[in-house]
């Protein structure tokens, strides 16, 4: 309960520095959000969606009323210690690559009896309004690789599949704009507005990214997930709107998450 009132109080700081942001337009936000990272070191609000994922990892829950300790994410039913580092991976009972998010969205649907559209109701958060059980289930599920390395089996065939076609469409040009991820992420010291862009065609860059997600965004007092990295980046990219749990989606979540291996997972962190 301590923890829950020290973050709540995190949380308010972390608006009030999302405006201080703002009025330190001089300095580079990267400088600004590592001294807020320092500030902040043993209070991240990441906090607040994992606990609440573990609570309701263990719940009974959907028509069938089966908890996710049935829930297999690739090392067996129920374990998640260290699942994270392995995805995407193949499930042969879904004969298909799944992402994390992806996989609880089975579970829900083949286990505990939800409707896909029930599983998929509030894929994104918004305030207390609109709370997402699939960002606090990813946040809490990721949080147990903390310090495992990446280990994504790009020697899967199915999965190696995933990682190229993902390989292709990172650097595949199109939309009104004509860009291609590699527009905005090929390059050392790019920026848009304020915000650095990570080269993620470097291993250190893709490394560094991938396993900061899923991460507390100040800027939105919301922890997102992948799947809503890659949405905002299609958005970015003038594409059309990432459909949830798409292969392509998949296909770019086993590109980065396979260049991100041998880095240990450090996630959920925290983002400007
Ligand atoms: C028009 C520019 C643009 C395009 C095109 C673009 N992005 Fe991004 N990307 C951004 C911005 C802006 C950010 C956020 C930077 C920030 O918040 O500091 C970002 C952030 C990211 C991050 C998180 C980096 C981190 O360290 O947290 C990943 C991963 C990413 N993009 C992947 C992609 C992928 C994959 C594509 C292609 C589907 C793509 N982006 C296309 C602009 C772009």
């Amino acid at each position: 309960m301590r923890t829950m009132i020290r973050l709540a109080v995190a949380a308010g700081a972390a608006a009030a520095f999302a405006a201080s942001i703002g009025a330190a337009l001089g300095e580079s936000t990267a400088d600004e959000i590592a001294k807020y990272r320092e500030a902040l070191q043993d209070g991240n609000p990441a906090e607040l969606w994992e606990a609440r994922g573990e609570q309701m990892w263990k719940v009974p829950r959907g028509p069938n009323k089966v908890s996710f300790e049935r829930c297999d994410l690739g090392l067996g039913p129920g374990v998640v210690k260290g699942a994270y580092a392995q995805l995407p991976r193949y499930f042969p009972d879904a004969k298909r690559v799944m992402d994390l998010e992806t996989r609880l969205v089975w579970c829900m649907v083949q286990q505990q009896g939800m409707s896909e559209a029930d599983a998929l109701k509030n894929t994104f958060g918004n305030g207390s309004a609109k709370r997402s059980d699939l960002e606090a289930l990813a946040a809490y599920v990721a949080s147990q690789s903390q310090g495992i390395r990446m280990n994504v089996a790009l020697d899967e065939p199915h999965v190696h599949d995933m990682y190229r076609l993902g390989e292709k469409m990172f650097y595949y040009r199109g939309g009104t704009h004509d860009f291609a991820c590699a527009t905005c992420h090929g390059d050392d010291g790019k920026r848009i507005r304020l915000q650095d862009l990570p080269n993620l065609t470097k291993v250190e860059g893709a490394q560094k990214a991938y396993t900061t997600w899923p991460a507390y965004r100040v800027s939105q007092g919301e922890l997102r997930t992948f799947q809503w990295r890659l949405n905002d980046c299609f958005r970015q990219q003038r594409f059309p709107e990432l459909a949830f749990g798409s292969d392509a989606s998949i296909a770019l979540t086993a590109y980065l998450a396979g260049r991100a291996n041998g880095a240990a997972y450090a996630g959920p962190a925290i983002k400007r």
